[in-house]
């Protein structure tokens, strides 16, 4: 297995970026999820580390090789893609193999990588199947089985579980993450799920507009999010973002919003408030903490029951601020009517702060 660097590369089509600079650090055996909105430059990035298309600027290294002028053939990688498209007329066996005979390897050895390929991805009753005879989980598996016969350096994989069902979709993530666990693969696996990315991965880039948003692991992503982007993009249901306005000085600051209300802010937070732009400033908050009162409490931010989701363990509000939406998670045995009035109170330990104008984490002060 390798290492994979991508220094400042840069894929354009005329004034369009596809990729914009991105420089990241796969480690050798890292599983690293490529994340963002459709158009992002995902699949760009993963075809220019594949060689299927050529850099417009920069550098990308596998292993200590510089590979930029390296055919893809020779760059000792397997792509796993969203069609896996398995050769229909042969059996499984023979599409586990076609890849290791292209490369003219003897009989014996072909048998003993196939095998030991269906072992590991538990397929090995199915090699005499052919691939419409195996269901889509199974045939997904197959695909992941001739990238491995062939013993590559990088394992890159472009949304290879989109084509299944949410169950199915479920349990092969299980089975990847075990894969990768079993052969510590160097694995870059695109999804625009950003489900996918948290639950598999060691580290996610999370990319928007061909820019690199944020390379870092899943918790420190979730937990501190760079901007505004990565805060809405990352967790499910997304990060509430409420915009408002730096009122009051130093450790007395609050924030008010445009409908009137006030949220006060612990000390740490009014001072990091400070650093706002103009004054103008982003409160995040996730579901999870945030409170929900059924009457008017000091320090908690008035609004209205817009609607209410129940999705069995957990019930969530989404609750009218005016100028702004706040999901908040209930208990199931809440009963809330639709506009009906309640009042949140924010856990200050938890609470995200954004610069209004730039988008920007606020740092501590
Ligand atoms: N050959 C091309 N010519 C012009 N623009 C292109 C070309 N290929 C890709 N793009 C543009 O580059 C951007 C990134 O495309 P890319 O396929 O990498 O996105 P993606 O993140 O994989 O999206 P998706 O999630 O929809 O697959 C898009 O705006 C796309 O329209
Ligand atoms: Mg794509």
């Amino acid at each position: 297995m390798a290492q994979v660097v991508l220094r400042d590369v840069v894929k354009n089509y005329g004034d369009i970026y596809a990729v914009d600079h991105v420089s990241l650090t796969v480690e050798d055996g890292e599983f690293v999820a490529l994340v963002g909105p459709s158009g992002c430059g995902k699949t760009t990035t993963l075809n220019l580390v594949a060689g299927l298309i050529e850099l417009s600027d920069g550098e990308i290294f596998i292993g200590d090789r510089q590979v930029n002028d390296l055919d893809p053939k020779d760059r000792d990688i397997a792509m796993v893609f969203q069609n896996y498209a398995l050769y229909p007329n042969k059996t499984i066996f023979k599409n586990l193999a076609f890849p290791l005979k292209m490369r003219k390897l003897p009989g014996a050895e072909i048998e003993k990588k196939v095998r030991a390929a269906a072992k590991l991805l538990d397929i090995e009753h199915l090699l005499e199947r052919r691939p419409r005879e195996l269901s889509g989980g199974q045939q997904q598996r197959v695909a992941l089985g001739r990238a491995l016969v062939r013993d590559p350096r990088v394992f890159l994989m472009d949304e290879p579980l989109s084509n299944l069902d949410a169950k199915l979709r479920t349990q092969m993530r299980a089975e990847l993450k075990r894969f990768h666990q079993d052969l510590n693969a160097t694995v870059i696996y695109v999804t625009h799920d950003q489900m996918e990315a948290v639950t598999m991965a060691d580290k996610m880039a999370v990319m928007s507009g061909g820019l690199l948003q944020q390379y870092d692991t899943p918790e420190r992503v979730f937990e501190h999010p760079v901007n505004t982007f990565v805060a809405s993009f990352v967790g499910s249901p997304a990060m509430s973002l409420v915009p408002g306005r730096v009122v009051g000085d130093g450790t007395g600051a609050a924030i008010e919003g445009p409908d009137g209300w006030t949220c006060p802010l612990s000390d740490a937070n009014a001072r990091k408030a400070q650093a706002a732009t103009g004054g103008e400033i982003v409160l995040g908050a996730r579901h999870s903490t945030i409170r929900l009162h059924r009457e008017a409490a000091p320090g908690t931010v008035p609004g209205r029951v817009y609607t209410v989701e129940p999705t069995g363990d957990i019930t969530y509000a989404h609750v009218d601020l005016g100028s702004a939406t706040v999901v908040v998670s209930v208990t199931p045995d809440v009963k809330l009517g639709l506009d009906q009035p309640v009042w949140l109170e924010f856990d200050q330990h938890k609470l995200h702060l954004f610069d209004g104008k730039t988008g920007m984490a606020l740092a501590d002060a």
